[in-house]
């Protein structure tokens, strides 16, 4: 049978450069993580709410949102029971409604068929309404310190940028193989697998942003294999200017 053509191979990352990578992550946020009150939990519930605000919502914005709206639904058994207009004027500002009315699928099914109990199994989660992979990897990992992998889109630009930037990370297959690379990064034992995907997370947010990384400030960026592409367009261009196009895609 003939070899199946594949656009771009599976990344392979070399276990010394894993190693090297989560030591320099972890290190730098130790001293640079924000105190977020989902980071001062281990509560599978308050997880949830935040993973599922978090998605298309800044953290600026999610704050007061996640305060009252624990407040008036303290655990799953409340919200569960709650009507559904409560849910959605408790959601009311946020936007995406659909995350609302999945969270209370999600809260009556939980409370009906498991005992109020969040699963803590990635494979399980992505059962229940609304919780697709990032989401199954974020409770998994933040509330049961499962050694499990995520990738949103700050984690799929950081591991594009600096391992694979030939990847599209727009294309399913591009996606497909971030996730394999945020695999091979992740550390053996599940409470340091809390650290390094919050880790990961806080540098895209803060550092590796999608229009101005800040370079200078990586933890990582000796070993970014997109160095040096951002050192031509942070250095010869002024942000506002279009970059010459030789200068494009690293060339
Ligand atoms: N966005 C999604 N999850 C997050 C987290 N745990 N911390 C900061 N930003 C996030």
């Amino acid at each position: 049978m003939p070899a199946r053509k594949s656009a771009a191979p599976v990344p392979h990352v070399p276990s010394e450069s894993a190693a090297a990578f989560r030591k320099r992550l972890h290190s730098w946020f130790r001293t640079h993580a924000r105190d977020l009150p989902w980071r001062r939990t281990r509560d599978p519930y308050r997880i949830l709410i935040s993973e599922l605000m978090l998605q298309q919502t800044q953290v600026s914005r999610v704050l007061d949102f996640y305060r009252r709206f624990l407040e008036r639904f303290p655990d799953l058994h409340s919200l569960a029971k709650a009507k559904p207009q409560r849910v959605l004027e408790a959601w009311a500002g946020l936007g995406y409604y659909a995350r609302a009315r999945n969270l209370h699928k999600l809260a009556k099914h939980v409370t009906d068929t498991r005992d109020g109990v969040i699963p803590n199994d990635p494979g399980e989660l992505r059962s229940l309404p609304g919780v697709g992979a990032y989401t199954a990897g974020a409770v998994a990992s933040f509330a049961y310190e499962k050694r499990a992998a995520l990738v949103d889109t700050n984690v799929a630009r950081v591991l594009h940028r600096v391992f694979a930037p030939e990847l599209d990370p727009k294309s399913g297959a591009g996606l497909k193989r971030l996730w394999h690379i945020a695999e091979q990064l992740l550390p053996r034992t599940g409470r340091v697998v809390w650290t390094h995907n919050q880790a990961l997370m806080e540098l895209g947010a803060l550092v590796c942003s999608a229009r101005s990384p800040k370079c200078g400030e990586c933890p990582v960026h000796q070993m970014c294999a997109s160095r040096e592409r951002f050192a031509l367009s942070n250095t010869l261009v002024p942000p506002t200017q279009k970059r010459p196009r030789r200068y494009r895609n690293g060339r």
